[in-house]
This record gives C-alpha cells, sequence and structure tokens, in this order.
C-alpha cells in the first residue's frame, strides 16, 4: 500500500495559490480574520468571501499531471491520499480513496454551535450537503435553522484524522509520500512521525523544511516534474 500525504504544493500547479510561500494565501489575507471560529462570530461575511473565492477559483481549476500521476498509480496499487487541501482536483483526476483531513470546499454544513461547551458537542446539528455554489450570508441550515458555514476547518478547530483507518493501515504501507506541505499545520503534520517507520518515503517540494526529512529521499522540485517519473519508477517495480 501507498500513502500519500499532500499539501497546497500539490495543486499549486493547477494555479491554486500555497499558504505560507511568497505571494500565497496567508500574506493576503490575516487567518485570524478570516479562518478561525472567532472571526465567523466576529465577521460571518469577511468569512463567506473569503471562502466563496476560494470555491469559485478551485471549482475552475483542473488537475495538473501530479493528480493524474496519483490516479495511474492508484490504477496499479491500493493508493490512500490524506489531503490536507480543501480542492476536488483529486477527484477531478480520478483518485478514489481520499481523506479530506481540512475539509472540502465544495461542501456545506451547519456552523458550529458556539453556545454550548465541547463536551455537549452530540447536540451539534449535522446537516452537511454537496454545494453548487458557495455559502451566502443568510444560508440558513433546511435541518435546524442556524447558519451554514462551508465544510472546512478552521484553525482550532478538531480535524478528523481518521484515526482508526491510520492504526488499520500504519503495517500495511510500504511507501510513503509527502508532497507539497509545509507541515507546519498539527495535528496533521503528526502523519510524518505516524508513518516514520515505512520502509521507504520520499519527500516532493521545491522548498522543503530540511528538519522535517529524516529517512526520506528529498525529491526537490515540483509535484508534476517528480510524481509522475515516481510513479513510473514504482509501477515498473510492481510489473
Ligand atoms: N510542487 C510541490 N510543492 C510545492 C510546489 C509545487 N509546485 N509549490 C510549492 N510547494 C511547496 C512549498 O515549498 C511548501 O513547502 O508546498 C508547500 C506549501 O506549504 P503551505 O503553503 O504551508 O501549505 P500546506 O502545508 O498545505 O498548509 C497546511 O495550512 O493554512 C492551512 O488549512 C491550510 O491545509 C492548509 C494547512
Amino acid at each position: 500500500m501507498i500513502v500519500i500525504f499532500s499539501g497546497a504544493g500539490l495543486s499549486a500547479e493547477s494555479g491554486i495559490p500555497t499558504y505560507r510561500d511568497t505571494g500565497g494565501v496567508w500574506e493576503k489575507y490575516n487567518m485570524e480574520e478570516v479562518a478561525t471560529p472567532l472571526a465567523w462570530m466576529q465577521n460571518r461575511k469577511l468569512v463567506l468571501d473569503f471562502h466563496a473565492e476560494d470555491f469559485e477559483y478551485m471549482q475552475k481549476c483542473q488537475p495538473n499531471a501530479a493528480h493524474l500521476a496519483i490516479a495511474e498509480l492508484a490504477n496499479h496499487v491500493d493508493v490512500v491520499c490524506i489531503t490536507q487541501n480543501i480542492d476536488t482536483l483529486l477527484e477531478k483526476a480520478g483518485v478514489k480513496d481520499i481523506w479530506h483531513i481540512h475539509g472540502r470546499i465544495d461542501y456545506q454544513k451547519c456552523e458550529w454551535h458556539f453556545d454550548i461547551p465541547p463536551m455537549y458537542s452530540d447536540w451539534q446539528c449535522d446537516y452537511k450537503s454537496l454545494i453548487n455554489e458557495p455559502v451566502k450570508l443568510g444560508d440558513l441550515c433546511p435541518k435546524c435553522g442556524k447558519h451554514l458555514r462551508p465544510d472546512v476547518v478552521w484553525f482550532g478547530e478538531a480535524v478528523d484524522m481518521h484515526v482508526d483507518d491510520l492504526y488499520r493501515i500504519q503495517n500495511q504501507v510500504d511507501v510513503f509520500i509527502v508532497v507539497g506541505t509545509s507541515a507546519q499545520v498539527y495535528p496533521a503534520a503528526n502523519l510524518l512521525k505516524f508513518f516514520q517507520n515505512v520502509p521507504r518515503k520520499y519527500f516532493i517540494d521545491p522548498d522543503p523544511n530540511t528538519e522535517l526529512l529524516d529517512g526520506f529521499t528529498l525529491l526537490k522540485g515540483k509535484a508534476t516534474k517528480y510524481l509522475p517519473a515516481l510513479v513510473e519508477s514504482l509501477k515498473e517495480e510492481l510489473a
């Protein structure tokens, strides 16, 4: 089995900006104003406008050669894609087994019920649906009447790391590929530790954080250069 852990760099060459590179999203926006529960409480319109912009261009973008290479690989071997990306370019490329640990821009859900403490989180409304247009101010949950919000994970919110599935596959993984992430955001970045004993590990990134590379073969460059080449060599091995 091959696990591919991806970040914004995977989609960069499809025209989607990364977050922390020069010219990235967090240079243009203050994350505290657009991507936290507090921001949602203070200025829903700003938060929704930020996500609406994401929705519009992410819907238009197309998978690049790296997404397509992953789809090709999945035709030959079990591939699990764990992505921090909220775009759906892996889906568009035809990949099936994708865990969107930071959510998906093309889904909406009922807003968090801020007025209850976390131990009562079972009381939250579980409404969620696919959308064709971005969530707008005034869009209310058809189930409970609270406001709708994009189904993405904001800073400070819980992340569904698929823990049961992670432990299920941990000892079956032969190859672990990390592509296009600064691995600065937790708990996602814990995956590097979780899969540290996988026999073969590759890190694809033009500007990787060198502290993360222990045990990895570094392929220093863009995803569209190295993923298709790596997939070809893995396919040859499997043939
Ligand atoms: N190919 C591969 N990697 C690339 C490319 C490319 N063409 N272009 C840039 N990169 C690399 C950068 O060198 C950097 O290491 O992609 C990485 C992008 O890092 P970030 O911008 O921090 O994105 P990511 O790691 O996905 O961020 C994690 O932070 O803001 C949150 O929720 C957001 O999911 C996101 C999380």
